[in-house]
């Protein structure tokens, strides 16, 4: 979704601001600007510069030689992913009120935008764009006076939705406000000047030393000061925090895509994730702030997120039943918050989710906590509105993750659920002490054997060129398998835009089958012995109607080769853990599919990083 940056200081703003646009790229957007104090010649009277181009960043760059054109030394600027009004140089951001007297870059959504928009132009205000954001620029000017603090407080009593906003006032070089409700917002102080940001990779050159800011928080931001103000304008300490990861864990690193690097730090990643978690062989979650009692008490999981993390949560479904014996619900967090859930007592709230910033799984969150019931995040942006508004958080330590389609993460939630369900069976007396033994053992070997998977890659880039022109490709699976085969769907169509989908193979006899015809490419997961034969024989349908058969399953399971076409195999695991390495070539069969289409495989059409609207 959108991307904000700001920067004031003792450099020139536009390069940093362009900079800082670019590593926000991966959020997705259609059009892009800045505004900058100062303007191109530097009159004597301060005035804002505003440039605004539709399409990529590398239009602004050209027009702006690269921000060198465009002097001053404190500006804002932002990535446009359009909701109100069509992606067109009108309608980017930054929006402002007449003569720039305040000039405003927005994330989120303002609810009520029409009916305060309607009240404007009855008081004879002009709108050129059809952005909720001109209302905000707009409701400002009219409020402001002498103090922006005030005016942007005046705001806050009358919008409803969700906002981050970067605020210039015409008459105030040199200044930077800021405001968030339920959008992502970021402060970073250094020695050379100040930023504020939709995230850090976007000042992370400049400074580590950042603050995430709460919501309902406004920000005023000096070269040299920061101060911060509750909504009625009192002034707040806060406290800074330092980024422990550096600007590379944030760059490609010779990788010509994002996401392949992204698929080739799971092992790290996984084992950044599990290994403070064991300690002396068994799982330690004090972090957690949660006691034997507190485990062995939970009678239902409820689990919440949105695509990607909604497959962890089927995958945990399958797995925390089968090993902790206790109902999971899983839900789609935007259908969760609507449906007046019933959430008996001793029921945990899990919510997953990357990003942490999901509006839906936010809301969802919400919903949870006002019904009473504790909520436990499994999140991994540090800091995010998720992690600050659970109960508890299961930090997974992915690292940031800039490719839209997850990958890192994804492995890491399914370990983070790992852990915790082993906790939790032993709680319970399900896991006797061997058991958890050998299953931490287990987890540990998990990156050793992704690396395996890795070292074969050119098998499925071939098999991914023999595809990549398909125009339907099934995904079919049984238990965890169908779980994995969700995701393994997911992944292909969001970045190969090849129409495709994931059945439970028991469910082909009642209609799917019908769409099976010569040549069409179907991929069966079989990593499941009891679910192992079952799963062959809906691959033997499928096969005797015209369908290719790709098998994807563990090493040893050879019969699979009299069916398939063609096989991939994955390492041996325990069966409850097949879903991290049979989403390695899955995720890897999406990448080269997309890529052989010439794809732009880290930004895919129509989708961004995190979604902070509904
Ligand atoms: C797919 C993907 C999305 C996210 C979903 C939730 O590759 O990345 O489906 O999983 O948008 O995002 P988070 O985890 O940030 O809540």
């Amino acid at each position: 979704m959108c991307g904000i940056v700001g920067y004031t200081g003792g450099s020139q703003a536009a390069p940093i601001l362009l900079e800082g646009l670019e590593k926000l790229e991966y959020r997705g957007y259609d059009s892009a600007g800045i505004a900058v104090f100062g303007g191109k010649e530097k009159k004597k009277e301060p005035s804002i510069e505003v440039i605004k181009a539709k399409g990529r960043l590398k239009v602004l760059f050209e027009m702006t030689d690269s921000g060198k054109a465009v002097h001053g030394t404190c500006g804002i600027g932002h990535t446009r992913w359009a909701t109100h009004g069509e992606p067109s140089v009108v309608n980017s951001h930054p929006q402002y009120a007449k003569d720039k007297r305040v000039v405003v870059v927005h994330n989120g959504i303002i609810e009520n935008y029409q009916e305060l928009k309607e009240r404007l132009v009855r008081d004879g205000c002009e709108f050129v764009s059809d952005t909720d954001t001109e209302v905000v620029a707009h409701l400002l000017d009219r409020y402001y006076e002498k103090d922006p603090v005030d005016a942007i407080s005046k705001l806050m009593y009358h919008v409803r939705g969700s906002y981050a906003l970067g605020i210039l006032f015409g008459d105030r070089p040199g200044e930077i406000y800021a405001v968030r409700k339920d959008s992502p917002l970021i402060v970073g102080r250094s020695a050379g000047g100040n930023f504020i940001a939709s995230d850090v990779p976007a000042i992370l050159r400049y400074t580590r030393d950042v603050c995430f800011i709460e919501n309902q928080v406004i920000v005023r931001l000096t070269g040299k000061d920061i101060q911060f103000f509750d909504v009625d304008k009192a002034e707040l300490k806060k406290e800074f925090t330092q980024i422990q990861w550096d600007t590379e864990a944030a760059e490609k690193g010779g990788f010509k895509h994002f996401m392949l690097k992204e698929i080739y730090e799971q092992p790290k990643a996984i084992r950044d994730t599990v290994s403070p978690r064991v300690k002396d062989g068994k799982v330690n979650l004090e972090e957690l702030h949660l006691t034997q009692e507190d485990l062995a008490s939970v009678r239902r999981i409820q689990m919440v997120a949105c695509g990607s993390a909604y497959h962890v949560c089927m995958t945990a479904r399958y797995m925390v039943e089968g090993l902790v014996r206790i109902p999971v619900d899983v839900d789609l967090a935007s259908e969760f918050r609507y449906r007046r859930p019933i959430l008996e007592e001793n029921t945990l709230v899990i919510v997953i989710s990357q990003s942490g910033e999901t509006a839906d799984s936010l809301a969802a969150l919400r919903e949870a906590k006002s019904l009473g019931h504790k909520v436990m995040a499994i999140v991994n942006v540090v800091g995010s509105s998720i992690a600050r508004e659970a109960d508890s958080v299961f930090y997974t330590w992915a690292g940031p993750e800039i490719s839209v389609a997850t990958t890192k993460a994804y492995s890491t939630q399914l370990a983070a659920v790992y852990l915790l369900a082993i906790a939790m069976g032993r709680a319970r007396g399900l896991v006797d002490e061997q058991t958890e033994a050998d299953m931490v053992a287990e987890l540990l070997r998990l990156p050793e054997k992704i690396e395996r998977i890795l070292e074969e890659k050119e098998r499925i880039q071939w098999f991914a060129n023999k595809f990549s022109h398909s125009r339907d490709i099934f995904f079919i699976g049984r238990g965890l398998d169908y779980a994995s085969s969700l995701e393994g769907s997911l992944k292909l169509k969001e970045i190969s835009y090849i129409h495709s989908e994931a059945y439970a193979a028991g469910e082909l006899k009642h209609g799917t089958i019908s769409l099976i015809e010569d040549g069409i490419l179907v991929i069966g997961v079989a990593t499941q012995s009891s679910l192992f034969e079952k799963l062959i024989s809906n691959m033997v349908e499928v096969k005797s109607r015209g369908a290719y058969v790709l098998g994807v399953t563990s090493y040893g399971n050879y019969s699979m080769e009299d069916v398939a076409n063609y096989t991939i195999y994955v390492p041996k695991t325990m069966e409850c853990f097949a879903a991290s390495l049979v989403v390695v070539p899955l995720q890897l069969l999406a990448y080269y599919v997309a890529l052989g289409k010439g794809l732009d495989v880290d930004k895919p059409r129509n989708l961004a990083k995190s979604v902070t609207v509904e």
